[in-house]
């Protein structure tokens, strides 16, 4: 079992509705390359902007080639990659793309110390690069699922 995180900056500020119309026909993608996993929008409200959270797991080939195909996806800039690798077993087993929205509130209790006062919505970005950050959201119970 492979698994692959990344995140990105949506290009709009998406809706909900957006954002099942745009996983609806992945989930089919998903399903045929074996694909299970979740994608976060953590929505910052004062910035009025998105960004993506994204764990793939499945084939190594499979969550590969189809990272390839989202990196391209006019939908959204600065993918960057966090992280990818062997994993023992799925997180999402079940789930061809869990969707989970949730807020830049979220980040903040994740964030220690005296950063969570420099913090600014700007620094977002930043924050979910971190593997640590990226992966606990991902996994949080705090987050709502669509
Ligand atoms: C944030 C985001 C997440 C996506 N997640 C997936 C996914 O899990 N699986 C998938 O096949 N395509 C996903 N896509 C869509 C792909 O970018 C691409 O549009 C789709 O795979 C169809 O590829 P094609 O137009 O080359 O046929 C995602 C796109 C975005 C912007």
């Amino acid at each position: 079992m492979y698994e692959l995180i990344y995140v990105s900056r949506a290009v709009v500020d998406l809706t909900g509705g957006e954002l099942e119309t745009l996983i609806g026909p992945s989930r089919d993608l998903n399903a045929h390359a074996d694909i299970t996993g979740m994608l976060l929008y953590v929505h910052d409200e004062p910035a009025h902007e998105g960004f993506f959270v994204q764990l793939l797991e499945g084939p190594q080939e499979s969550v590969e080639r189809t990272y390839e195909r989202i990196r391209h996806d006019a939908l959204h800039t600065d993918v960057t990659l966090v992280q990818r690798g062997a994993t023992g077993a799925r997180s999402f087993g079940g789930w061809r793309m869990r969707l989970a929205t949730t807020t830049t509130d979220a980040v903040l209790p994740l964030v220690v110390g005296d950063d969570v006062k420099r913090m600014t919505s700007k620094d977002t970005f930043t924050l979910l690069k971190d593997t640590f950050v990226s992966r606990a959201l991902l996994t949080a119970e705090t987050v709502r699922a669509g």
